[in-house]
Order: structure tokens, then sequence, then C-alpha cells
């Protein structure tokens, strides 16, 4: 944490590499501190005993704290440097690869070491850091949301191995990445405007991770203790953390598995809370796909896995009385069905109408776990819905299906599968009279990137 106030213009950037070598490269030797490398200035005390000599960091003992702007630059201005930054965005859209990859591969040679946090193959999740940018800018004026999204993703940068001194070196080659695309929209103001954004940014991500830091533990190790293929390509995988793992039903996990290091993905977590402590997750081998191929086809009882932190909001509101209306497809039936199990356990009943779409009749793999679910739970109904082929229950698409029973206001809904799926499905709930903001989901974002 004290790192974090460490000045651009330090000797280290904490991996090692000279700071003003850096930063020359980045900014094309101007500097963006008008002379100074320096976009980020400690506080007036550290600027007397500068934390990166060993001397100074043995007497003053790492402490959490601010992340300080260069005062040369001011604070955000949430009004005039939004419209600065929306500008330079919607310059660089189109050609947020070419971006990407420059940012990528002056952050690698500028910063060698840091090239280690990162997986071997990053094609899948390259253009992450600037789609949160992107999302960061689009929330600007919302000031709860954007805290709670950034705050969150600092959080799960921990199990990258994100220390704050990494900060200023990601900044610096954002910013270099900026100068050289960003040619109609660029200037000294664009530039302080995004300085300031980017610093803003980073210190509640910085600052969400120092506070989880003092309350839970980087990432989990869950072994697998049992494997059980569903489908030719589904496999219900049940693991055991090595220390309780603190998650609501309808939140999802990151997972790392042991054959490819640094390589996370996404899965639903299919079960409530658990006494026995106990996690499952439903996986689908999509094809050619790295996690997935591995979790279902090689992982078997025995294996260690890593988890990242309990995210996402699509939990059960258990201070309204109004009914659930879930759509799960394919493998979404999993936090649909933790979401049954929530309401079960917590012993007040609420009518729960489930629809479970899949193509085929076969792919509802997990039809028979539900039905016996519905049986026992005079409140849940369980409708499969089938888009190819024969079916026992409803046909066509599940947005459709549900769009013809109903009637549905008096309900919340929750969606979960692919994107389009949840973004037809959001349509379809909303023309039935379901408010938005009475309607959850899976972040699309995350979706989109996952391709599912
Ligand atoms: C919030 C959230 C929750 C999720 N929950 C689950 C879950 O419970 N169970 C589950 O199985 N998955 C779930 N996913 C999807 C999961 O995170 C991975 O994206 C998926 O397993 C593919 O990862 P991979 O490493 O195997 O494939 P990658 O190596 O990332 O991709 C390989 C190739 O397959 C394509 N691809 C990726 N996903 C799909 C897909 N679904 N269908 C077809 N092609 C695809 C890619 O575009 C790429 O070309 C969830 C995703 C999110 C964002
Ligand atoms: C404002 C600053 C930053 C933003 C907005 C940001 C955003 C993101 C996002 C959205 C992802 C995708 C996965 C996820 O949601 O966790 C990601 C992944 C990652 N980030 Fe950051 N990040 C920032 C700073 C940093 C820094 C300083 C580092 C350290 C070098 C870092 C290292 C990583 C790594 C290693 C990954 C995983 C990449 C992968 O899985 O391919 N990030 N980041």
């Amino acid at each position: 944490m004290f790192e974090a106030r460490q000045t651009m213009a330090s000797t280290s950037a904490g991996d090692g590499t000279p700071q003003g070598a850096a930063a020359g490269a980045a900014t094309g030797g101007r500097g963006a501190g008008g002379g100074e490398w320096s976009w980020f200035a400690p506080p007036e005390e550290e600027r007397v005993a500068p934390p990166s000599s060993p001397g100074a960091r043995a007497a003053s003992p790492p402490a959490p704290g601010p992340y300080v702007a260069n005062p040369d630059y001011g604070r955000f201005d949430p009004g005039s440097d939004a419209v600065l930054i929306r500008r330079t965005l919607e310059e660089i859209e189109p050609i947020s690869q070419a971006v990407t990859s420059y940012f990528y591969a002056l952050l690698f040679v500028e910063h060698p070491r840091l090239r280690e946090l990162f997986p071997a193959s990053m094609d899948a999740q390259r253009d992450r850091l600037f789609r949160a940018l992107l999302t960061a800018a689009r929330l600007i004026d919302d000031e709860r949301v954007l805290v709670e999204y950034l705050s969150h993703l600092g959080r799960g940068h921990r199990k990258y191995g994100t220390r704050p001194e990494h900060y200023p070196a990601v900044g610096e080659c954002l910013i270099a990445a900026l100068t050289r695309y960003a040619v109609r929209t660029w200037s000294e103001e664009a530039e302080a405007a995004w300085v300031r954004a980017y610093t803003a940014i980073s210190q509640i991500m910085i600052d969400a991770a120092a506070e989880d830091e003092r309350r839970a533990p980087a990432w989990w190790h869950a072994e697998v203790v049992s494997h059980e293929m569903r489908t030719a390509d589904i496999a219900v995988i049940t693991v055991r953390p090595d220390q309780p793992y603190p998650f609501l039903a309808g939140q999802y996990a990151a997972v790392e598995t042991p054959w490819w290091p640094k390589v996370w993905r996404n899965y639903s977590l299919a079960c409530a809370p658990r006494t026995d402590g106990l996690l499952v997750f439903h996986v689908k081998a999509v094809p050619a796909g790295w996690v997935s191929g591995a979790l279902v086809h090689r992982a078997r009882p025995g294996d260690v896995l890593r988890l990242g932190p309990p995210a996402g909001t699509m939990t059960v509101d258990h201070s309204r009385d109004s009914g659930l209306l879930c759509l799960g497809g394919s493998t979404g039936i999993a936090p649909i069905k933790a979401l049954v199990e929530e309401v079960a356990r917590y012993g007040r009943a609420r009518p729960v109408e489930v629809f479970y779409g899949a193509r085929s009749s076969h792919d509802l793999y997990d039809l028979d776990t539900m039905r016996e679910m519905e049986r026992r739970h005079p409140w849940l109904s369980v409708r499969p819905v089938v888009s190819e082929g024969p079916s026992d229950g409803l046909t066509g698409r599940l947005p459709d299906a549900v769009r013809r029973c109903g009637p549905w206001h008096a309900y919340d809904g929750y969606l979960s599968g692919p994107p389009g799926m949840i973004r037809s499905g959001v349509d379809a709930l909303v023309g039935a009279g379901i408010p938005s903001d009475r309607i959850r989901h899976d972040s699309l974002d995350d979706l989109a990137v996952a391709g599912s």
C-alpha cells in the first residue's frame, strides 16, 4: 500500500524497471508532469523520505493511504473531464484493437516483470482493460455505481498479484497509447483529464483491494471432490475450498485450473451456501475452450483449482415479497438452481417460476434435479423450453416462451445464460411489465467477453 504513493518520478516501478526510462518511452520524452515524469505525487512527508529508498521503507511501516494525483493536475472533475474523456474514447473505439495491442506491447517492453502476471496467451481478455475504461467513462455521472464497479474490479485484481505500485506503469502506457492513437481529440487538456481520471479510478481499485486484504484471501484453493459427466460436454463439478467461501446464491467465481496458469474464467455457483462448505459448478466445454475443456475433460477428484472472490449481483432480495421469474439457458440453469435453494433455505415461500431453455431435450442436463425440486416445493414451477426437436414442455426460444405465459408484472426477473438470450430475455420481461430495476442478470460486458 505504501508503494502506491510512489511517485512516477521515483527510481523504481516496483518491478525493478527504471521509471524515467519507461515514462520517457511512454510519452516520447515529453513527460506528463511538465519536465518531470510524475503524474502521481506522494504526500508531503514522503517527498522528504521517498518510499523507494530502502532506509525509508524500513523506517516507515507500510500503511494504506490515499493515492494522490500530482497536484499540478488537480482533482478529477466529473463534468468537464468526462466530456474530454468520452471524446477520446469515441475516437479510439473503432481502433481499440490497435490501441490495446500497442498498450500491452509497451507495458511488457517497458516493464517486463509485469508480463509474469498475465497468462501466456491473452487473446480472450486483451481488450478488457480498455472495455473497463469505457464502462467507467459511461458510469462517470453515477458515482455510486462507478465506485461499486471499480471496487469489485480492484478486489478481483488481487488474485492476479496486482500491487499498488503497478498502477503507475499501466497509467503511463495507457496515456502513451492514447497519445499515439487519439490524434484528433488529444490535447494537453485531454491528457490532464485522463491523468486525473486514471488516478481516481486507480485509487478506488487500490483502496478496495487494501480493504479486502484485511478480511479475505486473494484467492481460495479448492479440491475437486466429485466430477460427474451429464452430457458429452457438460460436467457437474463439486469442490471443497481450503477455507470458508463467503458467497451468496446467484453469484459466480473466477476459476483457474492447474493446466492453464493465470487463465481465469467465470463460473456460476450452482448451489446456495451449504453446511458442508462444498461448492458446485456446471461447466460446458466449448469448442477449443481452454478452461472449460480442462474442467470438463481433464479435471478429476483430487485436482486443485484456484477460485477468485465471489462476484455478481444476481442475488435474492429477501426484503421483497414478489415472486421470482427465472430464465436459465443451458448452464445458465446453475445460478437459477442456487436461487431456488436459497428461497427454500430462507423458508418464506415465494412463487418461483423457472423457464429452463436449451437447444434440444438432451441438452436439458439438469431437468431431473429441477423436477425433483419442483415435487418438493409447491411454490416452484419448472418449465423446460427447447428450440429444436421434440419437447415434453414448451418449444421455441426461451424469451418467446416466457412472453406467451404470464402475467409477470408482479415478479422480479432473474436471467442467466448466453448474452443474446439475456438481452432478448430482458426485452421480454420489460415488455411483460417488469421494470428494469427489478431485473437481475450477470454483467453483459463479462458475458460478451466470454462469448457464451
Ligand atoms: C458471469 C459469468 C458466468 C458464467 N458461468 C458459466 C457457467 O456456470 N458454466 C459455464 O460453462 N460457463 C460459464 N460462463 C462462461 C465461462 O466463463 C467461459 O467463458 C467459457 O467456459 C469458455 O471459456 P474457455 O476458456 O473454455 O474458452 P476460451 O478459451 O475463452 O474460448 C475458446 C473459443 O470458444 C469461444 N467461446 C467462448 N465461450 C463460448 C460459448 N459459450 N459457446 C461457444 N463458443 C464459445 C471463444 O470465442 C473462443 O473462440 C460464465 C461466464 C460469465 C461471464
Ligand atoms: C485502472 C486500472 C485498471 C483497470 C481498469 C483494469 C481492468 C481490468 C479488467 C476489466 C480485466 C479483466 C478481468 C477482470 O475483470 O478482472 C483485467 C485483467 C487483468 N488486469 Fe487489470 N486493470 C487495471 C490495472 C491493472 C494493473 C495495474 C495491473 C498490474 C499489472 C493489472 C493486471 C491485470 C491482469 C494480470 C489481468 C488478467 C488478464 C487476463 O486474464 O488475461 N491491471 N484488468
